[in-house]
């Protein structure tokens, strides 16, 4: 009989809306915010902090927080950041998911 491998535990998801619309919706969509672009650098910085085993950063579907995109969730947290750019990807890392003080300035209001 073989042991089970053990079951691997991570701190933290944070979902990309990679939700795609045709051009000229009412609603927009997050890729074409630039949201693709944005999940593979916050898959490059969890990588590049060594946080592979305590955050997974992954794509989502509609979030339902169109007109905020490109839209972010993080849980268990239950913390939504909208607008987010490339530039903030660093310090959401960073100040959220080390420190654990989310970035106040993307928090969607009301989520
Ligand atoms: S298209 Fe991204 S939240 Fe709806």
């Amino acid at each position: 009989m073989s042991a089970e491998p053990p079951v691997r535990k991570l701190n933290s998801h944070l979902f990309v809306c990679l939700n795609e619309r045709p051009p000229g919706h009412p609603r927009g969509d997050c890729k074409s915010k630039g949201s693709e672009e944005l999940l593979l650098a916050f898959k490059t910085e969890v990588a590049k902090k060594n946080l592979r085993t305590e955050v997974r950063a992954q794509k989502a579907g509609c979030l339902d927080v169109c007109e905020h995109g490109p839209s972010v969730v993080v849980y268990p947290d239950n913390v939504w950041y909208g607008k987010v750019q490339l530039s903030d990807v660093a310090e959401i890392v960073e100040a959220h998911l080390i420190q654990g003080h989310p970035v106040e300035r993307l928090r969607i209001p009301g989520k």
